[in-house]
């Protein structure tokens, strides 16, 4: 599937984005693993966290829906699950294939975790190693690519762990991995990155000390039901943040965004670069912080982006960039290397983009440096490769608002991993776009 979008336009209304896919996941794990029966609503209805939902059914857990969002989990505690029959198939996402591989590690049974050609060419050392340092017995293809090969029935014990990368589906493995080991687990982080898993181990009755950049908790416990509503994606409002600032005549507003303090560098590099984004009606829904999102077209300047804001934003890049290319001056952006292993190489799939649409950058090891074209002439067209990566389509998608000529963005499918719906949406605020047949 492709995207046809025609230039110009301004995104206005009110949106309300789908399900945050990092709380998704969680909610579907950590109600399968609970005792009780938890209804979660506002469910991300996306492949990545349905591949999920398909890993624990597979595994014994009777799950009822999603419907409209509505997921009714029926959990078999800490020690309920079953032998899966066949390998577990994560599909295209990371934090699915990493966060089980935590869990499984703890099970009495072996398991296999399989995924797309974009998930298995991604590295899982990172979690092979702090787990093999717990006792799991866990091999990979060459490189420590998926497929997962788990051999259960280890007796895992706690471990102190310094996480070598800002890395939350890492954190969450171990802290995961924590649940079934003796003793207690600890991992430090070098910066704060998403904090879902605890606030949500906590949420189920599950204790975890936080303590500084340090999250610990003790094996052997256990989890107890609980209704759960997961916001909506900030990753997702992300595209319509950078949308409405860099199209004259924007004014919109996007409902119930989840706004941890661990997701909110998109925020923060915006209004550096001096977008009009106002949060309203902050409140706490089931443990995490949400509001509703004002923003309005501004004139945006190019910054060095703060290393330190990087881990809050890492998932936002892709539509920075588009923010950066119609900024008055240059971005900088440094410490970012974790881009490079995403679900593509996030540095290289959005310079081969800008350079399409006439920006210049210069890629760097960790980062990219952008110039930007101001308010004055606007991007140019023509056909963009996505390489499979959800938030780069929708980013080349999103550019056209400030483009001259018409952009055609290739290879548009996995979109439905994260955002199914995205081109509706995107439409009905304003953006012209229309889906059609036909791939790379
Ligand atoms: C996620 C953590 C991040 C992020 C991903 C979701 C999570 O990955 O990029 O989309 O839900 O824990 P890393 O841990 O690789 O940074």
């Amino acid at each position: 599937m492709k995207y046809r979008l025609s230039p110009g336009g301004a995104l206005s209304g009110t949106v309300r984005v789908p399900g945050d896919k990092s709380i998704s996941h969680r909610s579907i794990m950590l109600g399968a693993l609970a005792k009780g029966t938890s209804r979660v609503s506002g469910f991300l209805e996306g492949e990545d966290a349905l591949a999920t939902v398909a890993a624990f059914r597979a595994m014994g857990v009777k799950i009822e829906g999603p419907r409209a969002g509505e997921v009714t989990v029926h959990g078999v505690g800490l020690h309920g699950l079953r032998a899966p029959r066949a390998p577990l198939d994560m599909g295209n996402a990371g934090t699915g294939m990493r966060l089980m591989s935590g869990l499984l590690a703890g099970q009495a049974f072996d398991s296999v975790l399989t995924g797309d050609a974009s998930l298995s060419s991604r590295p899982m050392g990172r979690v092979m190693r702090p787990l093999r340092d717990m006792g799991a017995v866990i091999d990979a293809a060459e490189g420590d690519r998926p497929p997962l090969r788990i051999t259960g029935g280890q007796a895992l014990r706690g471990i102190d762990y310094a996480l070598p990368m800002a890395s939350a589906q890492v954190k969450s493995c171990v802290l995961l991995a924590g649940l079934y080991a003796a003793g207690r687990t600890s991992v430090a982080e070098p910066a704060p990155t998403r904090d879902h898993t605890e606030r949500m181990l906590e949420g189920f009755g599950y204790p975890v000390r936080v303590e500084g950049n340090t999250a610990s908790l003790a094996g052997g416990g256990e989890l107890r039901a609980r209704d759960i509503e997961v916001p909506a994606d900030i990753s997702s409002a992300a595209f319509f943040l950078v949308g409405a600032s860099i199209a004259p005549g924007s004014d919109l507003l996007l409902t119930h965004v989840g706004v941890n303090p661990t997701r909110t560098g998109v925020i923060e590099i915006l209004k550096l670069m001096g977008a009009d984004i106002e949060l309203q009606n902050r409140r706490e829904v089931g443990g995490e912080p949400v509001a509703d999102i004002r923003v309005r077209h501004a004139r945006l300047r190019g910054i060095d982006v703060p290393e330190d804001l990087v881990p809050l934003a890492i998932d936002e890049f892709p539509v920075l960039f588009i923010a950066a290319a119609c900024a008055e001056g240059t971005t900088r952006l440094t410490g970012a290397e974790e881009l490079r292993v995403k679900e593509s190489d996030r540095i290289a799939s959005m310079a081969e983009g800008l350079d399409t649409l006439g920006v210049a950058s210069e890629v760097l090891p960790d980062g990219i440096v952008i110039e930007g074209g101001g308010m004055g002439g606007g991007m140019g067209g023509g056909e963009i490769r996505t390489f499979g990566d959800h938030r780069i389509a929708m980013a080349f998608s999103i550019a056209a608002l400030r483009a001259v000529e018409a952009i055609t963005v290739l290879d548009c499918d996995h979109v439905a991993t994260s955002f199914p719906g995205f081109d509706r949406i995107a439409a009905a605020a304003g953006l012209g776009i229309a889906a059609g047949e036909g791939d790379a």
